[in-house]
């Protein structure tokens, strides 16, 4: 198994794996959308013998008060069922953080499992007093890691999306 960024070629099978492991919700588009606004998304694929078999994608966030393009949202991300729970999820994200750090990103938030996303180093945002743009999530629900230390307790507020993730169906 292989971790390495998407290319053209690979945005079709992208589409399908996650309208697979999302039972056609709106993740699919919301890649897609995204992608196409913001070029500095981040976009890995999971790849065993030329098949994709898992993908995780990263956009910029906006959090009050922050200024500069330091901040990245987590998600969608998925790994086929036939091979789940074998570290490919973990793998991703190791490689994905690993790529933002190479870029300057401070801080990676995640709206995600609570029983998942800590094994990757994510606390909840709002013991940092970050607050997720929808209401009615739950506070574990959402969170964050800082990978420059200095910036815990340095940013404070609501952190918000690109605009597709409202509006993608
Ligand atoms: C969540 C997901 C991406 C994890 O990928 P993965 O490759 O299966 O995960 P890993 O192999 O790296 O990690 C497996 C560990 O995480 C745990 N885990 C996996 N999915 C979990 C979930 N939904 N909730 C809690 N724990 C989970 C497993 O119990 C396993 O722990 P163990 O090894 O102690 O048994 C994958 O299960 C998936 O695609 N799920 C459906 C889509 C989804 O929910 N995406 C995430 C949206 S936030």
């Amino acid at each position: 198994m292989k971790i390495r960024k998407e290319s053209p070629a690979d945005l079709p099978e992208i589409r399908r794996l996650n309208d697979l492991v999302f039972a056609g919700s709106a993740e699919g588009s919301i890649v897609d959308a995204v992608r196409t606004s913001c070029p500095s998304a981040l976009s890995l694929v999971a790849v065993e013998r030329e098949r994709i078999i898992g993908h995780v994608f990263f956009s910029p966030v906006t959090i009050e008060g922050m200024t500069g393009n330091k901040a990245m949202g987590l998600g969608p991300m998925c790994v086929h069922p036939d091979f789940q729970r074998n570290g490919i999820g973990t793998a991703l994200v190791t490689e994905g953080i690993y790529e933002l750090e190479t870029l300057g990103c401070a801080v990676v938030v995640v709206l995600g499992h609570p029983e998942y996303y800590p094994r990757l180093g994510f606390v909840p945002a709002n013991r940092h007093g970050l607050k997720c743009q929808w209401e009615g999530v739950p506070d574990d629900v959402f969170m964050v890691r800082f990978l420059e230390a200095d910036m815990a307790g340095a940013v404070r507020g609501v952190v918000r999306y690109q605009k597709e993730f409202e509006t993608a169906t």
